[in-house]
């Protein structure tokens, strides 16, 4: 019998503001890897004035004090396969900035365990374009990771519920996920130890909006009081970055229902200013962002099929800590759907992608999970099924109207079987064919419709009569999400084949 392999696996949430990263600790209990000395690593990169040596994490955010211009955080939204940060006369890819960061993640995550780390299971947002999400795993890579699938962060989230409560075997879930840089929110179904999603919906607000906002605010009371307008660009590097960790602080106790105003202090050309802040003000400002999540959450609920309310919803992601959040929230919802609050927010995705990492990697029978001490980690029992967070289809003639047909709908499992339509030609005698491939709407005619991806045939033996012919498949990946389009002609055999971007803003 051939001898089987221990492995270790790591649960990394790659998120805006802070990446976690958890792990099996030395009783096989999940946990985060602390590093630096906390269990949240902040996504951020400074570059010294060198232009070669690195710092990340807490350590990049405490050299920037000198040189904020050097500092990047807050990248992961548009991380893309050609996007670059230029910092002075350095030109870098973001997808490498992503890696060094990892790469730090890893050493930590291989100290933690004291041995080697490859498999991961890595989360993004599920309101994410494919090419955003190809370039984290890029970045994953980079770092020496093996990336054994990349899941949506509310669905990891809500893994790690499941998890925590096997007593809650209530229907419908909702995973309301508000962190740093976006608001995710899932409806699921769970039944017994088997989570499927239903439907995903998702926008790009989060903790650093309402820091923005209240950053304004201040702004503009300062400029009441100087008597001139003072934007948040007007100040220098040093002054932007303190106002901002005073913000950040200010934001966290204006939220917490207990204080009712809070000074800040504001420095520019060598003038000083002090303002108040009410929290009445402060949730004025806030109430934008906030109903948005708020319609994200009616939105994922009218498509998750057969729902119409769910059973509880389990809040996750930093921002989902502020008490007024959670107010907004349990009025929306009504007092009939409980609202659940992790003791960690922050921790459930990271945690979830580990059970989920455990269950890809035990699914083969030549290795064992361990944790740290080589003790071994019963498998998981619960399975989550993720879905495909958009529809895809061809361009095709109806009615004398050029019209998406959807192949694959919206909400189909990610890596589910190929679903597989024939085709006629358009014409008689048709030797070529191009295929369109679009999201958007069934029967959405063309110029409604995203173009992600063409495929061209050539060679086509030329018919007189018009029948279905040509075998049009798609099919998502199972580790990326990424759609891989084939076309067959089953007349004269010719083929083609792409893999697309379907994803797109
Ligand atoms: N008590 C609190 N009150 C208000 N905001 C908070 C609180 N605690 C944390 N936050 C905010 O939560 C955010 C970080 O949360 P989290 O680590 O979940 O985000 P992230 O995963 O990095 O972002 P994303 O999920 O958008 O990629 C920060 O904006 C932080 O200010
Ligand atoms: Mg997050």
């Amino acid at each position: 019998m051939a001898e089987s392999k221990n492995v270790r696996c790591l649960g990394v949430d790659f998120g805006n503001v802070n990446i976690k990263c958890a792990f099996f600790d030395d009783f096989g209990r999940p946990a985060l890897v602390k590093i630096d000395g906390d269990t949240l690593f902040p996504n951020a990169f400074y570059l010294e004035p060198d232009g070669k040596t690195a710092k990340v994490g807490h350590r990049a955010l405490a050299a920037a004090v000198l040189h904020p211009e050097r500092l990047v955080t807050c990248y992961k939204l548009q991380m893309r396969k050609e996007a670059k940060v230029k910092l002075s006369d350095v030109e870098l890819p973001l997808a490498k900035v992503g890696a060094l960061v990892l790469t730090r993640v890893r050493e930590a995550a291989e100290q933690a365990y004291a041995a080697p780390v490859e498999h991961i299971v890595l989360t993004v947002p599920a309101n994410f374009p494919d090419d955003a999400r190809v370039a984290v795993i890029e970045a994953a890579r980079q770092a020496g990771f093996t990336v054994r699938r990349c899941i949506r962060e509310p669905s990891a989230g809500l893994l790690a519920y499941v998890h925590a409560h096997p007593e809650d075997t209530r229907k419908f879930v909702a995973a309301y996920d508000f962190g740093g840089g976006t608001f995710d929110v899932s409806i699921m179904v769970v039944q017994g130890t088997h989570i499927d999603v239903l439907s995903s919906a998702g926008v790009h607000v989060g903790g650093e909006t309402f820091n923005d906002l209240l950053s304004e605010l201040i702004l503009k009371k300062v400029s009441d009081q100087a008597g001139r307008k003072i934007a948040v660009t007007d100040l220098d590097p040093l002054s932007r970055y303190e106002s901002r960790k005073a913000v950040e602080a200010g934001k966290i106790l204006l939220g917490g229902g207990d204080v009712t105003e809070q000074p800040f202090a504001v420095s520019h050309q060598g003038r000083h200013w002090t303002v108040t802040v009410m929290r009445s003000e402060f949730e004025q400002v806030v109430d934008a962002p906030i109903r948005q999540t708020l319609e994200c959450f009616d939105r994922a609920l009218a498509e998750a099929e057969g729902v119409s309310r769910v059973d509880y919803v389990v809040m996750l992601g930093g921002t989902s800590n502020m008490l007024l959040v959670q107010t907004r929230l349990q009025e929306h919802v009504g007092r009939d759907t409980l609202v659940k609050l992790e003791v960690n927010p922050e921790a459930a995705v990271a945690l979830g992608a580990l059970y989920h990492c455990a269950t890809i990697v035990g699914e083969d029978p030549a290795v064992n999970v361990v944790g740290k001490g080589d003790k071994v980690i019963p498998e998981s029992e619960v399975y989550m099924h993720e879905t495909v967070t958009y529809g895809a289809g061809i361009i095709v003639r109806f009615n004398g109207q050029y019209v998406n047909e959807v192949i694959l709908p919206k909400n189909y499992p990610q890596g589910g079987k190929p679903v597989t339509r024939s085709f006629p030609l358009e014409k008689d005698w048709q030797t070529h064919c191009l295929l369109d491939v679009v999201q958007g709407a069934q029967g959405a005619p063309l110029k409604d419709c995203t173009l992600i991806g063409r495929l061209e045939m050539n060679g086509l033996t030329p018919e007189a009569v018009r029948r279905p012919r040509i075998e049009v498949s798609f099919q998502t990946d199972d580790t990326t999400g990424l759609l891989h389009v084939k076309a067959k002609d089953s007349v004269s055999g010719v083929e083609a084949e792409a893999t697309l971007d379907a994803k797109k803003e």
